[in-house]
């Protein structure tokens, strides 16, 4: 069975869309371990409550400089040691609020992959293309949601793609777009866009646990 992890910092709806789609059986992969590095963090509630492995690795507080670098690195240490012991065939980062440096994407090389609640593009570049043809801000960083509604958009939308070292970079797997509504707040826009977020995560996961399952298949005999 495919295993995955997923890395959170926050509410774990996206972790609770996964979950439920393994409890129904539509997922084809498992969730094999959830990590914060908040201990309120209530994805970690939802996690044991579907007896799911949890852990809280927690980045201690270090003055600015060379301590910090080092506290940093031995934290990621001690994450990347824990992931590697469930040996997961996917890592999802799923409102994980720090950025992963490449000593940790290189333990883990092409099983990294990170939900953002903004349209980014294929490229990598400033701007994306809507289906209906309007040119808007590819929207980086961790404020996407509101940077939406300040640059007065009328669409903006979520993306599913693979971690490299450049931040809310990477090839993407999926996106959907949603409409920003009058009288739309940050909250309510960032409810209907993880309305999307839920779905797409379900079907990159699925989809990627077949092509794995499917690369695994000996090869067919001739019937001949
Ligand atoms: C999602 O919108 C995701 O795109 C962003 O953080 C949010 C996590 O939501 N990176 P939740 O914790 O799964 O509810």
């Amino acid at each position: 069975m495919y295993q995955i992890a997923v890395l959170l910092s926050g509410s774990g709806s996206n972790l609770q869309a996964l979950l439920d789609a393994e409890r129904a059986g539509t997922l084809g992969a498992r969730v094999a371990l959830v990590v914060s590095d908040r201990a309120d963090a209530y994805g970690l509630q939802r996690a044991l409550t579907h007896q799911v492995a949890a852990a809280f690795v927690p980045l201690p507080p270090a003055p600015p400089g060379p301590a910090r670098a080092a506290a940093r690195s031995a934290w990621e240490q001690r994450l990347a040691g824990i992931v590697e012991l469930f040996s997961p065939d996917l890592i999802v980062l799923a409102g994980f609020m720090r950025i992963l440096s490449p000593a940790f994407l290189q333990r883990f090389p092409e099983r990294v992959i990170n939900q953002h609640p903004a349209l980014l593009p294929d490229d990598g570049g400033a701007s994306y293309t809507t289906s209906s043809g309007l040119v808007i801000p590819a929207l980086r960083g961790a404020h996407v949601v509101r940077d939406a509604l300040a640059h007065g958009l009328t669409v903006t939308g979520c993306t599913i793609h693979r971690v490299t070292p450049r931040v809310d970079d990477g090839p993407v797997l999926a996106r959907a777009e949603v409409p920003i509504l009058p009288g739309d707040t940050a909250d309510t826009l960032h409810e209907r866009i993880k309305r999307e977020e839920h779905q797409l995560i379900v079907e990159v996961v699925r989809s990627l646990a077949l092509t794995q399952q499917e690369t695994a298949l000996p090869p067919r005999q001739d019937q001949s």
